[in-house]
């Protein structure tokens, strides 16, 4: 079984506000719920596991439950805990839900960003249909600018080939044992410092493979992206 991770622990302290960004609402919903859509409608996905602060939970809960006959409420697992960075949010939901289906019952996790709503079934579908040959999947984007790099931020050192550079996306998918075990290699402390889940496994040797993103899966990380956010579902 496949199990899909949402994560929700995050403070949205870019967009600001009382609320957290992903649990604000998107044109009706809360951001979540349309993040969550697609993990509940792929086949390959058995459970959704979320990590969320207690706060938010009922909040959670009451949306995901308003139709009980739901995709997303049959698929629901539990919550999980915020952790310290996002990474740490991560390996709490790895750990709760291998104690709470066992560890051996989970094939593949795929690992979302609550903040990124326009994530598709096929999407969610390529990357674990990837962990057929590979340890990991993630969809990634091309660079169509020229891209330069920089030591000082003031001046270019170098040109770097665009044709060999991509922008990673999410949802990240990974054979569960390993990479629970990428992850439970940098505890206590390295595991703070990641920036990427994908870095995670790349540390540890797994192979992941990229698969075609897409420009309209990105992140709401500001206010101006929230804007963006409502003017496509407007225009849909
Ligand atoms: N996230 C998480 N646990 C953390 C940090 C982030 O689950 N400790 C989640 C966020 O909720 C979000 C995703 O990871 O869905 C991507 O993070 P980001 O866009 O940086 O969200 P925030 O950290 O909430 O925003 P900001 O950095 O602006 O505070
Ligand atoms: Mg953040």
């Amino acid at each position: 079984m496949n199990i899909a991770i949402i994560l929700a622990g995050g403070k949205g302290e870019r967009v600001g506000g009382d609320t957290p960004k992903q649990f604000m609402d998107l044109s009706g919903q809360m951001m979540i719920l349309h993040s969550i859509k697609a993990f509940s409608e792929s086949e390959y996905v058995g459970n959704i596991q979320i990590v969320a602060d207690e706060a938010y939970r009922e909040k959670i809960e009451d949306a995901i439950f308003e139709d009980s006959d739901s995709p997303i409420a049959e698929k629901f697992l539990s919550f999980s805990d915020p952790g310290e960075n996002r990474q740490m949010s991560i390996y709490n939901a790895l750990k709760d839900i291998g104690d709470i289906l066992g560890r051996d019952s989970i094939d593949g996790v795929i690992i979302h960003d609550a903040a990124r709503p326009f994530v598709t079934v096929d999407t969610v579908n390529e990357c674990l249909l990837a962990l057929d040959e590979h340890d990991g999947a993630m969809p990634v984007i091309p660079m169509n600018d020229t891209v330069y790099f920089s030591r000082s931020g003031q001046k270019v050192d170098e040109l770097l080939n665009r044709n060999n550079i991509y922008a990673g996306q999410a949802p990240e998918a990974f054979w569960y044992d390993k990479y629970l075990a990428a992850n439970e290699d940098l505890l206590p402390d390295k595991i703070l410092l990641v920036k990427g889940s994908t870095e995670v496994a790349i540390m540890a040797g797994m192979d992941v493979a990229m698969i075609p993103g897409d420009q309209r899966n990105f992140k709401i990380t500001t206010t101006e992206d929230m804007e963006r956010a409502r003017q496509i579902i407007r225009n849909e």
